[in-house]
């Protein structure tokens, strides 16, 4: 059968609109979905580098809601002072978004992590044990590796200086290669590392090559083969987000904390 060409075009036009209906219809319909899940992500993620949840654990979305909400308190910090905010609702709080927008961001100098802006207000996590005392503080990190910008989050004990864990929940690096970032075998180099010397100076960074154990080479991790430049951009992140245009500030006023003698209770 000949059809004409104008039922031709008329044919395929519906075909489209119905399609384009159809793909319109399932992102309205989902994106609920897609935003819950985003959520349960970034929270499964903080649960994992804090060591809540141990290698190998299955937990439902509604085990690592509650599991979260026991025991992970979202805060504030104003990078600039290192003070904790309370006025701003850290539950809502998109830390991406603020640091896009000049009026809640400020320009940083030219730094290998390629972070142009920082937020004036960074949304961090803190974990408590069962007894409500402080277990990790979990910080956001992000920077430049070798096509794309990691972002990930690093879990400090609360002494402020002795690596819990790391992760990284969006890179766009090679798989098997810069993309070795995600693999646990390579996260599980992390615990027990030392962020600062005892000046006080940075002085974690990932080595090209093995670097021994966490008590013998307490400020170098394995170089990750072949990714070289992914692995200098995980070291170029943690100066940054450790050192002073970042989380330095509020890292001082914890370890000052820390340091000083709990107050008795009467
Ligand atoms: C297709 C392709 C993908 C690559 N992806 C990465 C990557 O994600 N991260 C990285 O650091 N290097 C990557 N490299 C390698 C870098 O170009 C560079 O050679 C490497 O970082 C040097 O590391 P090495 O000294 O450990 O060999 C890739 C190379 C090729 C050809």
């Amino acid at each position: 059968m000949q059809y004409s060409t104008r039922y031709i075009i008329a044919f395929s036009a519906a075909v489209c609109i119905v399609c384009a209906l159809f793909v319109a219809g399932s992102a309205v319909l989902l994106r609920d979905r897609q935003e819950r899940n985003v959520v349960l992500d970034r929270q499964k993620n903080v649960l994992d580098v804090a060591g809540v949840i141990k290698p190998g654990e299955f937990l439902t979305p509604a085990e690592i809601e509650s599991r979260f909400a026991a025991s992970v308190r979202p805060k504030l910090i104003n990078l600039a002072t290192g003070d904790i905010n309370t006025t701003l609702d850290a539950t809502t709080f998109n830390q991406r978004e603020a640091a896009r927008d000049p009026a809640t961001s400020r320009a940083v100098p030219p730094n290998p992590s390629k972070v142009f802006r920082v937020p004036d207000q960074a949304l961090i996590y803190e974990v408590v044990n069962d007894g409500g005392d402080l277990n990790a503080v979990i910080l956001p990190i992000q920077g430049y590796g070798l096509w794309s910008t990691l972002y990930g989050y690093l879990a400090l004990d609360p002494d402020m200086n002795t690596i819990r864990g790391i992760t990284f929940y969006e890179q766009g690096e090679t798989a098997g290669l810069g993309g070795e970032v995600e693999n646990p075998r390579w996260k599980a180099k992390w615990p027990g590392r030392k962020v600062f010397d005892s000046q006080g100076r940075i002085k974690i960074a990932v080595k090209k090559g093995p670097a021994g154990t966490p008590e013998k080479d307490p400020y170098q991790v394995d170089g990750i083969s072949g990714a070289t430049i992914t692995s200098r951009g995980v070291t170029n992140m943690l100066h940054f987000w450790m050192g002073k245009e970042a989380f330095g500030p509020f890292i001082e006023k914890e370890k000052e904390k820390e340091a000083m003698p709990p107050v008795a209770k009467s």
